[in-house]
């Protein structure tokens, strides 16, 4: 079990921003990247479509015997874990619920998220940090137009600039001490997002996530004791773009594209 593969999704290329903390803390393990670029964007999609591809995703991963899924995507961690997390025989970790229990425990009290709609409809941060405490404010925006600019690496046309800078104006009115990047792909804006407010009022929640499933995956004796494993990675669509939006967070030279079983759910 401990030399098997661990499984981490995403919708395209963001779950790279999580992938890259991962494989600093644990190199030696055998990665496969699944991003579903055909669904592509996930924050836009219903709970039954959310639900119907994390089905194929996991039961993808099931076929690789994986010893655990990284859902490193917020906007499914948010509607479809509870769904999945007692079916498979692999553990599996979801990045929102992961994350709001380390925030919460910071002692901030006032707390921005930017996430897809699907998160922030579902109040996925708020409700999660609120349930270790109550009194910490939660001010949540959805930011629908920042996956498609990543996945197409539009981050330094004007319009992108001049979007993002938008949404930081807004967010600032509610005098935040720190935003959380409730999105994967959000991390990949950074140059642009620390040029209209700090940027150590950014949370990238990889960095926390990975040693979440770093300290669990040791705890549970699952670490690989073996040998180095080059990572795998497949698309549903579009390798090429893929590999060019990959760079910022990891130099994918090899995306291979294929199609998953569509699953009955
Ligand atoms: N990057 C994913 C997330 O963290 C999905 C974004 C999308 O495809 O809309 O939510």
């Amino acid at each position: 079990m401990n030399n098997s593969p661990i499984g981490i999704f995403d919708s395209g290329v963001g779950g790279l921003s999580v992938f890259s903390e991962l494989i600093k803390l644990l190199p030696d393990e055998n990665y496969i990247y699944f991003g579903d670029t055909l669904n592509s964007p996930y924050g836009t999609k219903s709970k039954e479509q959310l639900i119907e591809f994390t089905k194929n995703i996991f039961d993808f991963f099931q076929s690789k015997e994986v010893k655990a899924v990284v859902m490193a995507c917020n906007t499914t961690s948010a509607l479809t874990y509870d769904v999945f997390k007692e079916e498979y025989g692999f553990k599996i970790y979801p990045i929102v619920q992961n994350v709001s229990a380390y925030i919460a425990d910071e002692g901030y009290n006032r707390i921005g998220v930017f996430a897809t709609n699907a998160t922030i409809n579902a109040h996925a941060y708020k409700n999660e940090i609120q349930k270790y405490n109550k009194n910490i404010q939660v001010f949540e925006t959805a930011c629908p137009e920042w996956v498609p600019i990543v996945e197409k690496s539009l981050m330094y046309e004007l319009s992108s600039i001049g979007n993002i800078k938008l949404y930081i104006d807004k967010m600032m009115e509610n005098n935040p001490e720190k935003i959380i990047l409730g999105c994967t792909h959000y991390p990949y804006l950074m140059s642009i997002l620390s040029k209209f407010a700090p940027k150590e009022m950014f949370i990238n929640p990889a960095v926390y996530f990975s040693e979440c499933i770093c300290n669990d995956l040791d705890k549970s004796d699952l670490l690989n004791n073996k040998r180095k494993y080059e990572p795998k990675f497949y698309v549903s669509s579009n390798p090429e773009q893929f590999k060019t939006a990959s760079k910022l967070f990891y130099n994918v030279e090899k995306a291979e594209e294929i199609s998953l079983v569509k699953a009955e759910v």
